[in-house]
């Protein structure tokens, strides 16, 4: 696929979130407010950042939306669907995240958002009680029920495409198994109500088979299955995941891949958390934590390769807690004791007490993630992409291979793709001459 078969932006782009909570709405109000000339899309790549492109003395530096063709957010239409029945505006008020002067100037079109009843089943969520929930006799027939929602959204709105970013709670821990090896196997179990597909994989099932690009900003397994690989290349449509990489793990692969490049040990890393969101909530009960801490746990061992280096890798502790503390909100407070070791194996310590702001990292992530989704089909591309890793904690990985953790080597893959999908020579930072 070459820039010029790439088909262009044209019509709109519906943009659908299993789930109506903190991040999905504090991403559609700041979508609003960005449209209105109200607020900066800080943290988006799309929107934001510039790409360099030829040599360093050409000087040519587009911003990446100039570059590549991408829906305009004057293009993006928002649905959703949530267990809880309140519209956008009450769920952002709840979620407390933004503040009324950015909720107000845009409450028409937050309070116009109502959710579709959702497929939820209280076994994988054991905190949320909703009542705006789908019934069917099997999970086939709910999975039928969210295409149809897809397709209703699509000529409700007259878009010309979607894309789906998951934006639900965490679901309980669920390990792969024969019934997520192949999709024959996957549509018997959801004919016989296996337990082990859980809600977020009938929303992933819907999205493939309407062939709308799905990306998961939680920890479940969703798509990172065989099955779903297996759809998403039958039905040619991109899949990503997993778990958006906000606060305490984004600054883990800043950090980690500083000490390794200056060839520095670890002994240990403890990262404790407090969080008061209904997020927090959710991972305080035990089976859905399993979930967020084996995304969590991930992610140094595959960027420092004790393999490679045992003599400054090999058995460092690592520890991930979350607390719930409802007086903090959305307001995550993350502390990160790094014992590292230098010259002649004498200790030091790093600290990092992080206040940030969960959902307002997340937001820019799910734009980034949906219009990239966006483009990825309208450039050919299906199955795994593994160059949007630069926004996931767990990124996924073509089977065999370790999944790439990195933040730099991740960002420059994915310039790197943007530049060869549009036909520009990849940037080596070859260190010759002005390479
Ligand atoms: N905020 C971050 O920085 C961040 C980072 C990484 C991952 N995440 C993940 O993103 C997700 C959303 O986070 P949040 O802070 O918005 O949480 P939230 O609790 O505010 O919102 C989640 C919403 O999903 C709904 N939901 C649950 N099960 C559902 C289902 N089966 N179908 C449709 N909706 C369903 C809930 O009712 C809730 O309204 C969580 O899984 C979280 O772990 C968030």
């Amino acid at each position: 696929m070459t820039a010029g078969t790439i088909a262009p932006a044209t019509g709109k782009l519906g943009i659908l979130t299993p789930g109506l909570g903190a991040v999905a709405t504090t991403f559609i109000a700041g979508v609003e407010n960005v449209r209105r000339g109200h607020g900066l899309p800080i943290g988006s790549l799309t929107q934001m950042a510039t790409i360099r492109l030829g040599r360093r003395s050409e000087k040519r530096s587009p911003l990446i939306r100039e570059f590549v063709p991408l829906a305009t957010l004057e293009d993006l239409v928002f649905g959703a669907w949530d267990p809880i029945p309140d519209d956008a505006m009450t769920a952002a008020r709840h979620a407390g995240v933004l503040e009324p002067r950015d909720l107000d100037p845009v409450a028409d079109a937050l309070s116009a958002i109502k959710p579709m009843p959702a497929v939820f089943d209280p076994a994988y969520v054991t905190r949320i009680h909703g009542t705006n929930v789908k019934v069917g006799k099997t999970k086939r027939d709910l999975a039928e029920q969210l295409r149809q929602d897809i397709r209703d959204f699509k000529a409700r709105h007259g878009l010309a495409r979607c894309v789906m970013v998951w934006c639900g709670s965490t679901e309980a821990y669920l390990k792969a198994g024969a019934v997520h090896q192949t999709v024959e196997a996957f549509e018997a179990g959801m004919d016989a109500n296996d337990p082990a597909i859980a809600p977020s994989m009938l929303y992933a099932y819907a999205a493939l088979m309407e062939r709308v690009p799905f990306a998961n900003g939680a920890p479940n397994l969703t798509v990172d299955l065989p099955c779903m690989l297996e759809l998403a290349r039958r039905q040619q449509v991109t899949i990503s995941g997993k778990d958006f990489k906000t606060g305490q793990t984004w600054m883990k692969t800043v950090i980690a891949p500083g000490l390794k490049a200056r060839m520095l040990g670890l002994a240990g890393w403890y990262s404790t958390n407090i969080l008061g969101n209904r997020d927090g909530e959710v991972l305080d009960d035990p089976a859905s934590f399993k979930t967020k801490e084996e995304s969590k746990l991930s992610v140094l061992h595959t960027i420092l390769q004790p393999e490679l280096y045992p003599q400054l890798y090999k058995d460092f502790s690592h520890v991930v807690r979350i607390n719930y503390y409802p007086p903090r909100g959305d307001n995550k407070e993350g502390w990160d004791n790094i014992d590292i070791v230098g010259w002649m194996g004498y200790p030091m310590q790093i600290k990092v007490n992080f206040l940030c702001r969960d959902s307002i990292l997340a937001a820019p992530i799910v734009l980034d993630l949906a219009l990239f989704s966006d483009f990825a089909a309208r450039a050919g591309l299906s199955g795994m992409q593994e160059w949007l890793s630069f926004y996931y904690k767990s990124p996924m990985a073509q089977p065999g291979l370790m999944p790439e953790h990195d933040l730099f080597i991740q960002q420059t893959k994915l310039k790197n793709t943007l530049r060869h999908l549009m036909g520009e020579e990849q940037v080596t930072h070859l260190g010759l001459e002005d390479a």
